[in-house]
């Protein structure tokens, strides 16, 4: 199948690319590279652009003809979309606007959309279904909302068939070892943990034989939820679990010609103190943390039913485990700072 792939060069966009250039589609990534890289981008061609860009778009229809879209491109830190919610209407909205046009204009039939577990909010009941109301707790998880409202009336003006996959928390790296999980704004747990852990190591390194040890403190939001031991409980998902929920996504779309909504998550909640400990157990490192007061907008649980995406797209998991999901993303980061090392001392 040709397929366009927006953010192809993201984090779940790198994977997913992988995943689809490995089975032989036919696949072009566009991306402006705000937040992503050129290398990840393991299969296919490569044109960097942006979205909101109608010429660029219209060019790139024009010339690749996609029978597919798959869309990831979008800005993804909820604390700057309540900081500046127009950049996040702007780039999540707007920009989907012009690249749903193009994709109506140049006849394209299937879309697969990356929404979020955000456009839930608060959740009233644990584990969350798809019909779950819908009330987000930020401009961000509003903008997945309305993404999706959009592409279900272009499906019923149309004709353009789309799956929108809500995610619960994407993380871990790459088993293969040949991609990245690198942002400048760090806001994902399970790396912050892991470059905590490893600022405690440098700074017990530097430390040694002056009796000091510890590092830079991983800082836990609220210990007073009504969760078992007071800390926020999330679903992680292994981002190549994510990655093939988008291949199986595409075959549906193929075959049923009909849009779907589905949850992307293991189904199964851990705390942010059972990510620390396991943490310590994959890395052998203390990871020093404090606790501070709750941030606002936080859910105290959220934890997906994947019943639906399992019995009608056939999903399953193959890393649901914490402890190897953090492996993964141990054998990215640890490897990351001892490269950084080496090149350090290259410099010198
Ligand atoms: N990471 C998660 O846990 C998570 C959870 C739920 C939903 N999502 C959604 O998944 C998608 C991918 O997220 P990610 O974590 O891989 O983020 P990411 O920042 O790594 O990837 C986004 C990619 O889109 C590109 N991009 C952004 N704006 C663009 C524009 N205007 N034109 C062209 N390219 C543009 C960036 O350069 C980047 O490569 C996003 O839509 C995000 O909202 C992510």
């Amino acid at each position: 199948m040709k397929i366009l792939v927006t953010g192809g060069a993201g984090y779940i966009g790198s994977h997913t690319i992988k995943k689809l250039g490995r089975q032989g589609h036919e696949l072009l990534t566009i991306d402006n590279l705000s937040t992503g890289h050129r290398g990840a981008v393991l299969f296919g061609d490569f044109k960097k652009g942006d979205i909101r860009d109608p010429v660029f778009l219209r060019r790139v229809f024009s010339s690749f003809r996609p029978q597919a879209l798959v869309h990831f491109a979008a800005s993804v830190i909820v604390p700057e979309s309540v900081e500046n919610p127009l950049l996040y209407w702007d780039n999540n909205i707007s920009a989907m606007i012009t690249l749903l046009r193009a994709a109506v204009e140049h006849q394209v039939k299937m879309a697969v959309f990356s929404s979020s577990a955000a456009v839930y909010g608060e959740p009233e009941k644990i584990p969350v279904t798809e019909d779950h109301p819908r009330r987000p707790a930020n401009p961000y998880g509003m903008t997945k909302l309305v993404g999706e409202g959009i592409l279900a009336d272009c499906d019923l003006a149309h004709g353009l068939k789309s799956v929108c996959l809500r995610y619960f928390n994407a993380s871990g790296v790459d088993p293969e070892g040949e991609l990245v999980e690198d942002r400048e704004v760090e806001t994902h747990l399970i790396p912050l943990v892991l470059k905590a852990a490893i600022a405690a190591r440098e700074k017990k390194h530097r430390a040694k034989g002056r009796g000091h040890s510890g590092g830079k403190e991983l800082l836990i939001f609220g210990n007073d939820y009504p969760t078992p031991d007071g800390t926020c409980v999330r679903d992680y998902i292994h981002v190549n679990d994510l990655a093939q929920a988008h291949i199986l996504a595409l075959e549906w779309l193929s075959r049923e010609k009909r849009s779907g909504v589905f949850n992307v998550g293991n189904g199964r909640g851990y705390s942010v103190r059972q990510v620390i400990e396991v943490s310590r157990r994959v890395t052998g490192l203390p990871i020093p943390s404090r606790d501070v007061p709750r941030r606002p907008g936080d859910p105290a649980e959220l934890v997906a039913s994947s019943e639906k995406i399992r019995k009608v797209l056939g999903w399953k998991p193959e890393i649901p485990e914490l402890e190897k999901i953090i492996s993964s993303s141990w054998n990215y980061f640890s490897k990351q700072v001892a490269g950084s090392r080496k090149q350090v001392a290259g410099n010198q």
